[in-house]
């Protein structure tokens, strides 16, 4: 792994605000910078503690929602309101509880459309409203994928889209990822680490041998952004 920044905590409490806290931070100097904070939001159940305390006043209040832009980093190719759906876990969490219009929140297409062209549209999307990500949080799965690039799937080789499709057979499902290259062409890439289920595979991320088809996550080092890995097991 190339340079990155490992923060540990002791307990969900001091890493959800640490993460909220860099959040916060992240958005001020994006904002005063670029005049906006473009993000993309992981899915999974880990992230979701950060999103509901970001909601919270004492956080929602330190942010200029109206200069964020928010995006997904991975999506199941499941409707708006499936319980499966990271975007649904994002509004529940966070987006229906602060101030940021409507039209800064870009979910991944899932209905009335095809895996094929849901990526093809959410790339022409971040294409035009953003190019790259100031923040993409992401999480880490026990088989060692992030976003929805799984262990020996075709979404590794792609080099030069920022999103594509993929079918996780073992899951059933489809999946809309955003590729390893737009990943590493964000200003910060945050992974959030949580629970004893992950220390294995955190460790062989960080300290085993360099395995990138089957630890797809070992594939991410932004190339000139940060990668930080908040961690509480
Ligand atoms: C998803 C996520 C995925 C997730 C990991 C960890 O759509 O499921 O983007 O990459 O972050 O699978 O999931 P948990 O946070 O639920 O452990």
């Amino acid at each position: 792994m190339k340079r990155f920044d490992v923060r540990t905590f002791q307990n969900v409490a001091e890493w959800t605000a640490a993460a909220a806290n860099l959040f916060v931070e992240l958005s001020e100097r994006a904002i005063q910078e670029d005049g906006v904070f473009a993000v993309a939001l992981s899915g999974g159940s880990t992230p979701k503690s950060l999103y509901e305390l970001l909601a919270t006043p004492d956080y929602r209040e330190r942010i200029r929602w109206s200069n964020v832009k928010i995006f997904w980093g991975d999506e199941r190719f499941v409707p708006p309101d499936h319980s499966d759906s990271n975007y649904r876990m994002a509004r529940e969490a966070l987006l229906s509880k602060v101030p940021i219009p409507s039209n800064n929140i870009f979910p991944v297409p899932t209905t009335n459309t095809t895996p094929k062209d849901s990526a093809m549209v959410y790339e022409r999307t971040i294409r035009q409203q953003t190019g790259s990500f100031h923040l993409i949080l992401l999480g880490l799965g026990q088989d060692g994928h992030t976003a929805s690039l799984f262990p020996y799937s075709d979404s590794l080789k792609e080099r030069e889209r920022l999103v594509v499709e993929n079918y996780v057979a073992k899951l059933n499902s489809h999946r809309i990822t955003l590729t390893i290259p737009a990943i590493n062409q964000a200003a910060t890439v945050v992974f959030l680490v949580s629970g004893d289920s992950k220390t294995e595979v955190f460790k062989q991320i960080l300290e085993g041998p360099y395995d990138p088809e089957r630890l797809p996550a070992q594939q991410i080092h932004p190339v000139s952004g940060q990668l930080i890995f908040m961690v509480t097991m």
